[in-house]
């Protein structure tokens, strides 16, 4: 049992849970036996995570009936045929509504085993071992589960709260330093819409995050997902502010759309978007050049983008994100920022001072 790890909590009436962070955690399975309902489990992993952390997950909870299925790796993968080998593996294994899913993998996995659990006989339960930064910090906490569909994104999904969230740091040892920098805009990100003070801590402990130090990293989670709970807290469902959590969004989707989500990591995309809403927010006067300049700065540490894709005209990214205007009935929104630490949605923005910052 791991002795020192720290507990938060998402309130939500009878969907409240827990999020447990430390470094080791995996090796706790008290920790997760506590919510898990019935004997019945299904872990859900991929063919990366299953070799590396697979097997000591399995071994501490051998007081259950345990199954294991192992899916193909990939944003790609994030579909419904491969959503119903989950469904097909608990019908033909007769899982009952007791049962309990566990997701042990990245944004992926976590996204696509909460949309099963939604949906198996109306709902099961499931819990969240997040093994990626970007999940750490984001996807496993919140309840946003989905797939996507060969027209959109995360088209297909349901808002599904899990029973609990085991966050083991150690885990991202393993984690390709590309994707570690991408979750660390995630985190950075926190801080620009929430927390002034946790910039400042970030920008002072920029090398330790980088450095994988397992103290810096544990502050780190445990400030982003409880910037994080308190705003799915006030907006679960995204009718108001929880769309500031989409800081970058915007800028970033269209440049995914553009590769087709084969060129940069979601995190690099929302690294530039995060540089072209800070300046559109400094030509609305509310933040000033020095504070983009901060801006860029921690992000190149980061060692992400500071430019968007040389081959995307302003004309594409006008065109990609019309595409996002639709969706939200005809205005194109921003999250902007009022001040490092306070953002706020807008779909006031003109013409003029959007192509400037494109
Ligand atoms: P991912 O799940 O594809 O993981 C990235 C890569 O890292 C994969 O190849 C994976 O196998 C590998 N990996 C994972 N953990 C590892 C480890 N510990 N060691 C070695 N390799 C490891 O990508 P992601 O960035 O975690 O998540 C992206 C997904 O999350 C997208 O589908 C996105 O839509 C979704 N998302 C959801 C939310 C939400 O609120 N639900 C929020 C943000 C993103
Ligand atoms: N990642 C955005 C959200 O959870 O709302």
């Amino acid at each position: 049992m791991v002795e020192k790890f720290s507990k938060l909590c998402v309130e939500l009436g009878d969907r409240s849970y827990p999020i447990f962070i430390g470094d080791g955690l995996l090796q706790s399975s008290e920790l997760l036996a506590s919510h898990i309902h019935g004997k019945q489990v299904l872990v859900v992993t991929n063919e990366t995570i299953a070799p590396l952390y697979l097997s000591s997950l399995v071994d501490g909870l051998s007081a259950y009936s345990i199954e294991t299925l192992i899916l193909p790796d990939g944003e790609i993968h994030k579909n419904i045929e491969v959503l119903n080998t989950i469904f097909d593996t608990l019908l033909a294994k007769k899982y009952n509504r007791a049962a309990t899913l566990i997701a042990l993998g990245g944004g992926v996995i976590g996204d696509m085993t909460g949309f099963a659990a939604a949906c198996y006989q109306r709902g099961i339960n499931f819990c969240q071992i997040p093994t990626t930064l970007l999940a750490q910090v984001d996807s496993s906490v919140g309840g946003k589960t989905a797939v996507n569909h060969r027209l959109g994104k995360n088209m297909i999904g349901a808002f599904y709260q899990p029973q609990c969230v085991i966050i083991d740091t150690s885990l991202l040892g393993t984690l390709p330093d590309r994707e570690f920098r991408a979750g660390l805009a995630e985190v950075i990100k926190y801080g620009l819409i929430a927390d002034v003070e946790f910039f400042h801590w970030i920008e002072k402990n920029i090398s330790k995050l980088l450095a994988r130090d397992p103290d810096a990293l544990c502050f780190a989670i445990e400030k982003s997902c409880a910037n994080k709970a308190k705003i799915v807290e006030k907006d679960e469902h995204e009718n108001g502010v929880r769309a500031i959590l989409n800081l970058g969004h915007t800028f970033g989707h269209a440049i995914e759309t553009f590769q087709s989500y084969k060129g940069w990591l979601h995190g690099e995309a929302v690294a530039i978007g995060i540089i072209m809403a800070a300046e559109l927010s400094s030509l609305l006067g509310w933040i000033n050049q020095a504070d983009v300049c901060r801006i860029r700065k921690i992000l190149a540490f980061c060692d992400l983008p500071a430019v968007a894709p040389k081959d995307m005209s302003s004309k594409i990214f006008l065109e990609l994100m019309s595409v996002d205007k639709k969706a939200l009935d005809g205005s194109l929104r921003f999250v902007l920022l009022r001040s490092i630490g306070v953002a706020t949605v807008t779909s006031e923005i003109k013409p003029d001072l959007l192509m400037k910052v494109i």
